[in-house]
């Protein structure tokens, strides 16, 4: 037995793959987000999508009077701040990217190809095509995140991203070897193995569900709806994998939840949209996937510090505390008017919470 520590206090993290919506949609997960983590880098795939700095700056807008209009502390308030992604397409021009590089606000610029994910219709058709972008990009030193599957019919979806990483990754990295490139919530041993035999110019962020499941949980005793997000879930041993490459302490693999609200009633249907809701209780979900390898210890430099270098930020002050203490994850939380939203491990107990 180990001796499991009660408590653990952190710096404060950072969720560098966020999906907060829009609108009415902002009154829940603003709050949620800004009670766990600092910096984080919020997904442009609303409808329409954010496609310019002009629609990013307006959006930041819409996320900062949110936070001021939410009931939380304020020197939490003080410290959120949300970072913008603008969503690449087949007319993204390298004048836009120039734009981005001086409005401080963008933070990087997300690759969906057409058709992979939820909202991505306006996606890159063309990836190979964007030479030009993809070299204004890395001129200057705006990083690429990318969504890493294929979307071909024929394509097996437990193969998806593997394809992505042989097809179109490989080729990305070989024409534009100085490009900084994020692997979105990897889900596949190949993809961990991919992003290690690369320079230090391409990291990889890793979801919660994906180290704590995998596809036995979301299919065997009938179809759990709420562990249905993409990249989908894969076989245990890919989850081994993931859990190895996330407490290695290597610095290339941090902490991006993916939390992608979608409310309860649109997921539990009978054609249920992809992504898992996990913002509010994030790091009690990463504690938990760390603890099972004994390795909270490394949890720190995943949630808090790998993530920053990457980026290039500042380390965070300030410092949250982990309590081991049970945490009954709620049924679900007020969504939209009138809705509920289903959160990850709904109506369980975790044994980890955030102290108040
Ligand atoms: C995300 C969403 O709902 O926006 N869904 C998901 O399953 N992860 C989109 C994405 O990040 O792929
Ligand atoms: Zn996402």
């Amino acid at each position: 037995m180990t001796n499991t520590p009660q408590t653990l206090t952190l710096i404060q993290p950072d969720d560098w793959h966020i999906h907060l919506r829009d609108n009415d949609a902002l009154a829940t997960t603003v709050p949620h987000a800004c009670m766990s983590f600092n910096r984080v880098i919020c997904m442009p795939n609303l409808v329409p999508p954010v496609k310019t700095t002009e629609q990013a700056t307006l959006y930041r807008e819409r996320i900062l009077t949110a936070l001021d209009k939410a009931d939380i502390p304020s020197q939490r308030k003080a410290e959120f701040d949300p970072r913008m992604v603008l969503y690449l397409t087949d007319h993204t021009t390298a004048d836009e990217i120039a734009r981005a590089k001086v409005s401080g606000i963008v933070q990087a610029v997300k690759l969906y190809p057409a058709g992979a994910t939820t909202n991505s219709s306006d996606g890159v058709t063309d990836i190979l095509g964007r030479a030009g972008v993809f070299e204004s990009m890395q001129k200057h030193g705006i990083p690429l995140l990318v969504h890493g599957e294929v979307t071909h019919h024929d394509v097996d979806i437990f193969d998806r991203e593997k394809r992505f990483l042989d097809e179109i990754l490989s080729v990305i990295i070989k024409n534009f070897p100085e490009l900084r490139i994020v692997m979105e919530h990897i889900t596949t041993r190949d993809a961990a193995d991919f992003c290690l035999a690369q320079a230090d110019n391409v990291g990889a962020t890793i979801t919660p569900q994906h180290l704590l499941f995998n596809r036995n949980h979301m299919l065997v005793g009938g179809v759990k709806p709420h562990f249905y997000c993409l990249p989908i879930l894969k076989r245990a041993d890919h989850q081994k994998r993931l859990l190895e490459v996330a407490t290695s302490g290597n610095p290339k693999f941090f902490l991006g939840t993916d939390s992608a609200p979608h409310a309860t009633h649109i997921k539990e249907s009978a054609c249920g949209c992809a992504g898992c809701y996990s913002a509010p209780h994030a790091l009690p979900l990463y504690a938990t996937a760390f603890e099972s390898v004994g390795a909270l210890d490394k949890l720190e430099n995943f949630a808090s510090r790998f993530g920053a270098k990457f980026y290039g930020l500042p380390i965070n002050t300030s410092t949250i505390t982990l309590v081991k203490s049970d945490m009954s994850v709620p049924e679900g939380y007020p969504y939209l008017d009138g809705k509920s939203l289903t959160p990850l491990l709904s109506g369980q107990t975790l044994a980890w919470s955030v102290q108040s």
